[in-house]
């Protein structure tokens, strides 16, 4: 008998091709709607493990539905969905997919800090609505410059990092913040600079937000932190929603307290706050961040070899809660 595993959204079909080689597969090829609450918890009943995306909630009510369970395998870097320690209780593995995705990331988090700058999400809306009856004018459009501005960085793991290695081809200053300072030869290497959070919404022209979500960064941008930036800076969140208070964002960008947001994540998403489609100055995403076909791929090859070793009782190469290891259900 061949492990039951659940695949919970869509996916490339010679994704699902290889997992039916080695497992019996529930998939949700057709429909490609989010399983929430009552229906996951019912289809998991019967498995061994889930391929699972940011948009399954696997929390304790989940996992007690499941007693087959060994592993969760996220297809994302993050994994905010998962309750990590219910799984750790229960001896269930779970993983995500670090590395493959950091500079597809790091480059839409860049498209979204020179769309932001530099007007270009307004500038189309402006020619597609017919409005360019004049040729060249001096004042049309006028962005910020990029190039030798200071970039701070929120968050210096892997995509952090790939955006400060970026901004040294744009010959900008880089200040960060993190939980950790990095080691004095990755800040020399990178040309980056420690500092407190406020000093660098302070100083920085560009704050891009890169750590994962957890509860303590909660609105960790909100009115307080956006009235310590720049009125000239731009802000960019390619991270995940709740990092900001997007309620206290569209105030600041109405009120023109900054002076342009790019983001790629919302509180709530697929919803967001209506108040961002009435701003010209926001460039606006649905979360694409990894998306492209072949970060994509990588990502679904990385999550199927971590849900095959841990199907065959070997420690999958990016476990998220060791403590579940020695709990494990054979
Ligand atoms: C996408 O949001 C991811 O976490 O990989």
């Amino acid at each position: 008998m061949k492990p039951r595993i659940l695949v919970t959204r869509a996916t490339f079909p010679e994704v699902i091709e290889r997992l039916r080689e080695r497992f019996d597969v529930e998939d949700n090829q057709k429909d490609d709607t989010p399983w929430r609450g009552e229906e996951l918890r019912r289809r998991l009943e019967d498995k061994d493990g889930v391929l699972s995306t940011g948009s399954d909630r696997i929390d304790a009510a989940v996992l007690d539905g499941a007693p087959r369970l060994k592993a969760v395998c996220n297809v994302a870097v993050g994994y905010n969905n998962i309750d990590l320690a219910a799984c750790g209780e229960r001896g269930v593995l779970a993983t995500n997919t670090p590395e493959v995705l950091d500079d597809t990331t790091a480059d839409t988090a860049w498209a979204l800090l020179m769309a932001a700058a530099r007007r270009i999400t307004e500038a189309e809306r402006w020619l597609r609505a017919g409005n360019w009856k004049e040729g060249w004018t001096y004042d049309r459009l006028l962005g910020q410059d990029v190039h030798h501005a200071t970039l701070g960085i929120i968050g210096m793991g892997r995509i952090g990092q790939a955006m400060a290695r970026r901004a040294q081809g744009f010959s900008m200053r880089v200040l960060y913040h993190n939980r950790r300072r990095a080691p004095k030869a990755v800040e020399k290497k990178l040309g980056a600079r420690y500092a407190s959070l406020d000093k660098l919404l302070r100083e920085s022209d560009f704050v891009s937000l890169n750590l994962p979500y957890s509860p303590q960064a909660h609105h960790l941008i909100g009115a307080r932190e956006l009235a310590l930036m720049k009125p000239t800076a731009v802000i960019v969140n390619a991270a995940r929603g709740g990092i900001i208070d997007d309620a206290a964002l569209v105030q600041a960008l109405k009120e023109r307290r900054v002076f342009a947001a790019g983001l790629d994540v919302f509180e709530g998403e697929p919803r967001f706050n209506p108040g961002f489609l009435e701003l010209d100055n926001v460039a606006l995403i649905p979360h694409i961040g990894s998306a492209t076909r072949a970060t994509r791929m990588k990502m679904n090859l990385l999550a199927v070899k971590n849900l095959t070793s841990a199907l065959s009782g070997r420690r999958p190469p990016n476990l998220l809660n060791p403590e579940a290891w020695p709990k494990r259900k054979p």
